[in-house]
């Protein structure tokens, strides 16, 4: 109920459309419910007298009422479908501004599968619904109601009939639409299924070819789709059986009508006409009673949606702003530690432990220690894309939370491990950090990031296209533009995590000479499981299972870690002195 309350600002601004909608409805279900009375009046008094003036005159208003009618139903359609467009439109407006200021804590416990659900199919539904509602709900119950109060008016000794036949098929549809509900729940269900399996395949197509699997996946596809299709056609069963029932009762109520009204007639109490409209009022009545049943159904197959959308709306934010930002103007690149404790989610294992070390601006930090171990975890708390369980994050001696998000990630240059890039030029996605960079500093970042020789190998250079995911690049490739990306922004704080491991040798030694020389303000962050690119750090971090090991410089941790020093002799210490 909350959720209807809450999408029902979305309805305000489209009060005349939701208003005309139903309304032209009334004019068409008005239009409908005179015909047959009509007819009667054409029957029983035009042709019963052999008035053909009377007939034809008839004749002329039946056709004009069609018209009104056909008008009403036209105008019905446009307004409900313009107001649910637009109801719809603001609403996945406002879906997708709130996901996108989602903090990484949001994300992951929607998970990006149902965000993209909620994007889509749920707000579908929803305009559905509203379409439905805005139509039917009116025309429904119009026509069922209308239809019993003409019928008592116009030919109460056939009554008792309904008071038979309404309770008989009010039980039926009743019945289904309980039952239907029930088995459309399952369909959904399995439709969930057939999405997320054709969603895994998508993204892992080429592993799945690669480890030749077609056959394997292709079973486990079958088995989700062979469900659906199972219990798509069970419910879409019950749904065909609905109809031929009521026709039943309908047609037992016609038998009644006729026999009931032919006994009338000899009396002399009923006219011909009667019983042909009560006839067409009967059908009427059935055709009202089974689309409410409907708008029912659609309406409550829309609450999950409903609540679905109003939870992402109103989901609160786990990182923000704070109130009254300090300003800093510029951010000079000092980072502290405080006794950092972190887990993904809140009743987790800590991923990171009592965490405690400084940077001092400009210096270069390496962080070594095996998968899992919390390296790239601790990076993400350095531009807040997380906040810590407790202790605290400093940048140049201020809590990062006292400080604008807007301030602390323009001072960050980011190369996450997985490079991400975009579709678009190369130039788009080097000047995804620095909006206005020239073409001098997008060839300065791509010269230290070792870049330049693949871009320049493209004849349109900058302007060279990136398909989606950047598939028409190679891993190494897409890792030095990711580099170069967060070069473009001269950063004060520059993170690197693992971003050198799927480039040549050549080329890293290129970065790291770029760093040194280029970048002697910033304070550099460099993961890496290689102690070749860490060697000559000001400080390396050894971390595992969460925790800080040993912190120190290569000398120092040679002396006093042991997982560095095993780290070290399994990488054949003399290579690695050969490398720096
Ligand atoms: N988004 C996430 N949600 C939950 N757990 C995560 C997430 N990312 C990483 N982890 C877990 O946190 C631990 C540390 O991961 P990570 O920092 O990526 O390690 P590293 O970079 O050292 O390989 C691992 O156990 C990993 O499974
Ligand atoms: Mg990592």
């Amino acid at each position: 109920m909350h959720a209807i309350k809450k999408l029902f600002q979305y309805m305000k601004p489209y009060t005349l459309f939701i208003l005309l909608g139903p309304l032209f409805m009334c004019v068409e279900v008005i239009m409908d419910l005179l015909q047959p009375t009509f007819m009667q009046k054409m029957i029983d008094v035009g042709i019963a007298n052999h008035d053909n003036g009377y007939v034809i005159k008839l004749g002329l208003i039946m056709l004009l009422s069609a018209v009104i009618g056909l008008i009403g139903g036209m105008g019905s359609s446009v307004y409900a479908a313009k107001a649910a467009a637009h109801i719809s439109t603001d609403v996945r407006r406002d879906v997708f501004r709130k996901t996108e200021r989602f903090s990484n804590q949001n994300v992951d416990s929607f998970g990006t599968g149902k965000l993209i659900t909620i994007l889509t199919n749920d707000i579908t539904t929803l305009q559905q619904a509203v379409i439905m509602t805005l139509r039917i709900f009116v025309r429904g119950p119009l026509l069922f109601i209308g239809s019993i109060v003409i019928v008592w008016l116009t030919a109460r000794q056939l009554f008792p009939i309904l008071l038979i036949s309404i309770p008989i098929l009010a039980a039926f549809i009743y019945f289904f639409s309980v039952k239907s509900g029930k088995l459309f729940g399952k369909v959904q269900q399995a439709m969930d299924q057939v999405n997320t399996k054709l969603q895994e395949m998508l993204a892992g197509i080429r592993v799945i070819k690669a480890f030749n699997r077609h056959d394997y996946e292709k079973k486990r596809f079958k088995t989700v789709n062979d469900l659906l299709t199972k219990r798509n056609m069970t419910a879409e069963q019950l749904i065909l059986t609905l109809m031929p029932v009521m026709m039943f009762v309908v047609n037992l109520g016609i038998i009644a009508g006729l026999w009931l009204g032919v006994i009338k007639i000899n009396e002399g109490t009923l006219q011909v006409g009667v019983i042909l409209a009560f006839i067409n009022y009967l059908n009427i009545m059935m055709n009202g009673l089974i689309s409410s049943s409907h708008v029912l159904m659609q309406i409550a197959r829309a609450f999950p949606s409903a609540n679905r959308i109003v939870h992402v709306l109103e989901t609160n934010i786990a990182i923000t702003d704070p109130v009254q930002p300090r300003t800093h103007h510029t951010i000079h690149g000092e980072v502290t530690f405080n006794q950092v404790n972190f887990s993904y989610s809140k009743n987790g294992e800590h991923v990171l432990k009592d965490i405690t070390f400084h940077a001092k601006a400009g210096d270069v930090i390496g962080i070594i220690g095996s998968t899992g171990s919390g390296k790239s975890t601790l990076l993400k708390l350095i531009p807040r894309l997380y906040d810590p369980d407790s202790g605290e994050v400093l940048l140049d001696g201020v809590n990062m939370k006292a400080l604008s998000m807007e301030q602390i990630r323009s001072a960050i240059g980011f190369v996450p491990q997985k490079a991400t890039l975009f579709s678009g030029t190369i130039q788009d996605n080097l000047r995804f950090g620095k909006d206005l960079a020239t073409i001098e500093e997008m060839d300065v970042a791509a010269q230290a990031a070792a870049a330049s020789e693949f871009i320049d190998r493209f004849e349109q250079r900058y302007e060279h296209q990136l398909t989606q995911g950047a598939t028409n690049l190679s891993g190494g490739q897409k890792q030095r533009l990711s580099i170069a990306r967060a070069f473009v922004k001269q950063p004060s704080i520059l993170i690197l995590d693992d971003s050198t491991s799927a480039i040549d040798a050549l080329s890293e030694l290129a970065v790291q000479r770029a760093l040194k020389k280029d970048f002697t303000d910033t304070t550099v962050f460099i993961v890496s499981s290689k102690i070749s690119s860490i060697i000559h750090a000001d400080q390396i971090l050894v971390m595992e299972d969460g925790q800080l090991e040993a912190k120190g410089t290569h000398e120092e941790l040679l002396r006093h870690s042991k997982a560095y020093q095993k780290i070290y002799h399994s990488q054949a210490g003399k290579e690695v002195e050969a490398y720096g």
